[in-house]
């Protein structure tokens, strides 16, 4: 698995996609509203990445259901499309939570304590990277780079980029996000 599927797909920006939370709409109508998404994008090259990034909003994450109904409805295998949902490290098969947070481990960021800012997290929030806190509250992940090198280590929550990130600030950071 490497996602390449042979054709020229490339990802659009993933702007937003599965950090706000699911509207309270039923299963049902999350689905109806994956069917005409998938009728839209049908036959048009390049449609697998759009639809995958336009489901993951709809349902918050990518569930299992939802890659098959979208391998169905573009006549792709289910693999090719989990091949690509696992090489994306935008796309998510698990439910995240309300706020998103990414810890830079790029070169500048981990030779600088990046990897420190990340321990402390997992510590504070009590969860690995790629999980979600039992609240809903935070989804822990990592990321390459910010393009904030100069001020690492660097992380960010939702839209909002922390710079030189010291682990003894964290729980005063989380404070701010929490209701
Ligand atoms: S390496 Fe972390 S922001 Fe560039």
């Amino acid at each position: 698995m490497n996602g390449s599927t042979g054709t020229a797909e490339k990802p659009i920006t993933a702007t937003a996609a599965a950090v706000c939370c699911p509207e309270e709409v039923s299963e049902e109508e999350l689905f109806a509203r994956l069917e005409e998404i998938i009728g839209e994008y049908r036959g048009k090259p390049g449609a697998l990445i759009p639809v995958l990034q336009i489901a993951q909003t709809i349902f918050g994450y990518l569930p299992e259901q939802a890659l098959k109904r979208i391998a169905l409805g573009l006549g792709k295998s289910y693999s090719e499309v989990a091949g690509v949902v696992s090489f994306y490290s935008f796309f998510s098969t698990k439910p995240r939570g309300k706020h998103l947070i990414r810890v830079c481990l790029g070169t500048a960021c981990y030779v600088r304590g990046g990897k420190q800012v990340l321990d402390a997290l997992k510590k504070v929030l009590g969860i690995d990277v790629g999980d979600t806190t039992g609240d809903a509250l935070f989804t822990l992940e990592v990321a390459r780079c910010f393009g904030a090198c100069g001020l690492a280590p660097a992380m960010c929550i939702d839209a909002e980029v922390f710079k030189r990130v010291r682990p003894t600030k964290i729980r005063e950071i989380l404070t701010r996000y929490r209701p």
